[in-house]
């Protein structure tokens, strides 16, 4: 356990919201009766490549984001890295039922165990380094901005490695379970690094 600090207070706090993130499969049928979200992040999720979900999963975070693109941007980490270790374990618990049946399939699997448990570490140390990126525009900054943005790259490169392994040698019922979870990551992941790169003051 890491020791709890005024900085990572928030992310705590963050993570103590998770359970209102939906999976994408609820999307369709809870839009309608969710309430409105609040414009700064319906404004910032326009700005991604899967909108929906990043408003979904990232509305219930208003009350502590307010209108802050960097707390909008750790949230997005947060949840992308729940998400992330969920789909892991997941994956992790398949291993042994499928690994005697067919070599290629099982190979696909332990490609994704071993891909999204490296996607879990990345997430969660850009999480942490999130945490002490200090003021925008010192140079501290930005380098720990550039450690987060290259670390959340490789984990969406973890993650659709993952997938490719699959589409190639996945097949039947684990490649759809396992792509149903892993998919939702990809485009969390996608999501994520935008609301990143958004804080970068060279952009
Ligand atoms: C699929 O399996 C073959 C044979 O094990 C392997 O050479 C190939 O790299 C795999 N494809 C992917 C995308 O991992």
């Amino acid at each position: 356990m890491e020791a709890i600090t005024s900085n990572s207070l928030s992310s705590l706090l963050l993570f103590f919201f998770l359970v209102l993130c939906f999976s994408a499969g609820a999307l369709t049928s809870a839009d309608s009766t969710s309430s409105a979200p609040d414009d700064f992040i319906h404004a910032s999720c326009g700005a991604t490549r899967y909108p929906a979900i990043c408003v979904e999963c990232l509305k219930s975070y208003a009350p502590t984001v307010h209108r802050s693109p960097r707390q909008l941007a750790l949230a997005a980490l947060a949840v992308t890295a729940d998400r992330a270790r969920s789909a892991s374990t997941f994956v992790s618990g398949l291993t042994p039922g499928t690994k005697p049946a067919r070599s290629r399939e099982a190979g696909a699997v332990q490609d994704c165990v071993e891909t999204m448990q490296d996607s879990v570490d990345r997430l969660r140390q850009s999480v942490r380094e999130m945490n002490r990126m200090g003021r925008a525009q010192s140079s501290r900054f930005t380098w720990h901005l550039d450690n987060v943005q290259t670390w959340v790259s490789a984990a969406l490169t973890d993650v659709n490695t993952c997938l490719d392994s699959l589409a190639q040698n996945g097949s039947g019922r684990v490649r759809t379970a396992i792509r149903n979870k892993v998919v939702e990551v990809s485009q969390l992941t996608s999501n994520a690094l935008a609301l990143v790169n958004r804080l970068d003051p060279r952009n």
